[in-house]
């Protein structure tokens, strides 16, 4: 088992091990949680794993309630927040209490934004059992629901209390949900751990990947709690994915989407003598290796327009995440005429 401390206003231990949902209650309980527990789960991740984390809990004396809703990013609304958080007032839930996510990203997005909000925010604990929320949406506090408008238009910055990461509940995700969180292990290593990619070149201890990448999100949201600066960086390849995700009317996974923006970005800045040729084959190798595509199906053109909508950008002018070498990636703020020069 390893263990990471995220350092935000309030810290936090993130646990990552075999074999850990089991103990989820006693790692509560251990942390000074008490009294009621609300798990948020999906109907995919409900048959298998419910029950042992609803046992643990009540092995650990928490009176258990859960809510399962259906899977997928169509449950990310604000409908589904306030039945949440009306079930949870209906049960007689108080500010001691805790609302606990069991399930990816979209279930934990959901769940802690209903936990901040709740009474003006409960105790919150994730168990995330995606790959891509092990190492990505489960640390750092971001929560949110979607708008008819856009994704994650809605939502606030909680950090949960605790993160207990079961690498076990892997072994019942879809091989291309486990695609998508590797592109986010993939954008750890290029913006700052070129050791990552090495390890990523052989059969790999999924212990080790993932707490690399945790201590990576741990270290840039402690210097940038609320996504001002450095955090930016966690953005790598993801302006374009973006873009790339809205122009296949999101038919493409999001994993899928954020490398083939990774690509085309690293490819611009090899082209434009600001990063070496190696980067990108080491990119491209790697990609190849996790089954994740390295090219888009439209020309940039189309995807200029769709770029400006995108959340980091301030008018037309984006923050881009432009890798400098194998491991090392810097922001540079681009006006429309440069980024478009750029990305020609
Ligand atoms: N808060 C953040 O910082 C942050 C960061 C990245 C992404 N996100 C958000 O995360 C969401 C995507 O997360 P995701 O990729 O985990 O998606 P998800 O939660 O939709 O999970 C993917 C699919 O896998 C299923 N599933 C989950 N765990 C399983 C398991 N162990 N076994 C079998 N099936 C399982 C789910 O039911 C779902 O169908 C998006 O809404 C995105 O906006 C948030
Ligand atoms: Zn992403």
């Amino acid at each position: 088992m390893k263990q990471i401390n995220v350092s935000t206003g309030k810290p936090y231990p993130v646990k990552i091990g075999h074999g850990l949902l089991s103990g989820c209650g006693a790692e509560m309980q251990g942390i000074g949680l008490y009294g009621k527990a609300l798990i948020v789960t999906d109907d995919n991740v409900a048959p298998f794993y419910l029950k042992k984390a609803e046992e643990s809990l009540k092995q650990s004396g928490f009176a258990v309630f859960s809510r399962t809703l259906p899977h997928g990013e169509g449950s990310k609304n604000f409908d589904e927040l306030v039945k949440l958080i009306n079930f949870a007032a209906e049960c007689g839930f108080s500010r001691s209490d805790t609302f606990v996510a069991l399930g990816g990203g979209v279930i934990g997005d959901l769940c802690g934004f209903a936990a901040a909000v709740y009474m003006r925010g409960v105790h919150f604990v994730q168990l995330p059992t995606t790959l891509l929320a092990a190492v990505d949406s489960s640390v750092g506090g971001k929560t949110a629901v979607d708008l008819a408008a856009g994704k994650n238009l809605a939502g606030a910055f909680y950090q949960p209390a605790l993160v207990v990461c079961d690498l076990d509940t892997f072994a019942t995700l879809p091989q291309a949900e486990y695609a998508n969180g590797m592109a986010e292990v993939i954008k750890y290593g290029f913006i700052r751990d070129k050791e990552l990619l090495s390890l990523l070149q052989r059969p790999f201890e999924e212990e080790e990947v993932v707490a690399r990448c945790v201590q990576s999100k741990a270290e840039i949201v402690a210097n940038d709690e609320f996504d001002r600066g450095e955090r930016m960086l966690l953005n790598f390849g993801h302006t374009v994915g973006h873009a790339i995700e809205a122009r296949s009317g999101f038919t493409l996974p999001h994993g899928q989407a954020v490398a083939i923006g990774m690509v085309i970005v690293t490819q611009a800045c090899v082209k434009n003598g600001l990063c070496p040729p190696e980067t990108l084959d080491v990119m491209h190798k790697l990609l190849e290796r996790y089954g994740l595509p390295t090219a888009a199906a439209y020309p940039m053109s189309e995807l200029f327009d769709l770029m400006v909508n995108d959340k980091k950008s301030s008018g037309d002018a984006i923050t881009f995440v432009l890798p400098r070498e194998t491991g090392r990636c810097e922001l540079k703020k681009l006006t429309r005429a440069e980024w478009t020069a750029l990305l020609s």
